[in-house]
């Protein structure tokens, strides 16, 4: 059977470079992975992870989500001339009191995690909108679902994809291409070492005491989520595969139902009052010695 061509975003470390893995380590060789990244001097470790591969099964790319120039030499390099499932994965998080986040970092969040993902899909789409095949993976987050405090312009990124895939569902459906979003909790990567977070070590007037109080709490309750319920990229992979694998694959899959119940407020409580006051609760009451 032909190989089917994969092409995913952010394989330099965490679920992007898991998938990749997996992927090129599958013992029939079903898959042509072509794993990219923005910066190739990270390759080391994905290419430790394969070693004793055969190169038949993966090729490393350069590419930047933000950079048309560098996704369109990406797709250029592909020696099959198609991407049959497209992984928009790559993303950053911007944690921290919304009034010390410069204009620079918001638009580096909104660059990576939505103009990005949408980059990404508007190059690979024409293609397989001629074949009417393709599918599209998006790794979407809790984050996209529920509003987390201390975390505005993140959510609002990945808000705002969950609106363009779900927009581009609809119409897909049409030319045989699955859009489906994988919504991750909390996932042991190199994420929160990456993120950006805005610093309130100084005595920055424009933060109250009360919102450095709660922005502490935040970080203490951030700190046992990851702790209690973060999954390993395997799990997450397993999702990955569930969907590539599947004849007829679904718009969303939750890699963790723990998290359910509370985004389920927002639909048994249409005004959004049960959600707020729920996750309110859950985060402000963190008590240090939860730890
Ligand atoms: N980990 C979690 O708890 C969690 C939870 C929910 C959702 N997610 C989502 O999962 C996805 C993968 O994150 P992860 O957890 O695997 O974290 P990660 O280990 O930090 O991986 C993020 C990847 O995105 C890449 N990236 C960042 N900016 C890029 C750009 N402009 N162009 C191309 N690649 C870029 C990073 O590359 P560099 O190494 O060059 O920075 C890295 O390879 C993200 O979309 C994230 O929002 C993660």
């Amino acid at each position: 059977m032909e190989q089917k061509v994969v092409l995913i975003t952010g394989c330099s470390s965490g679920i992007g470079l898991s998938l990749a893995v997996h992927l090129a380590s599958d013992p029939t060789k079903a898959y042509k992975v072509y794993a990219t990244m923005r910066n190739l001097d990270k390759k080391q470790r994905l290419l430790e992870s394969v070693r004793g591969l055969h190169k038949d099964t993966l090729a490393i790319l350069q590419m930047d989500i933000t950079d048309q120039h560098s996704i369109l030499t990406a797709q250029s390099s592909i020696t099959e001339g198609r991407v049959d499932i497209l992984v928009c994965n790559a993303g950053v998080g911007l944690m921290g009191p919304l009034e010390l986040q410069s204009e620079e970092m918001m638009r580096k969040i909104l660059d990576v995690n939505l103009l990005g993902t949408i980059r990404t899909i508007q190059t690979f789409l024409p293609d397989m909108k001629r074949k009417r095949d393709g599918r599209i993976l998006v790794t979407g987050s809790m984050g996209g679902l529920q509003g987390l405090p201390f975390n505005e312009v993140y959510c609002a990124s990945k808000f705002a994809v969950e609106g363009a895939c779900e927009s581009l569902a609809i119409l897909l459906q049409h030319f045989n291409i699955h859009v489906s979003l994988i919504e991750c909790g909390p996932v042991n990567t190199d994420f929160l070492k990456n993120l950006m977070k805005t610093d309130l070590t100084g005595e920055s007037e424009e933060v109250d005491t009360d919102t450095r109080s709660l922005y502490e709490l935040y970080l203490q309750h951030c700190h046992n989520m990851f702790q209690n319920a973060a999954q390993d990229t395997d799990d997450i992979v397993q999702v990955f595969l569930e969907v590539i694998q599947s004849p007829n694959p679904l718009f969303r899959y939750y890699t963790n139902s723990a998290l359910l119940p509370l985004s389920s407020l927002k639909f048994t409580a249409m005004d959004g009052s049960q959600y707020i006051r729920a996750m309110s609760k859950l985060i402000f009451t963190t008590k240090i010695a939860d730890s």
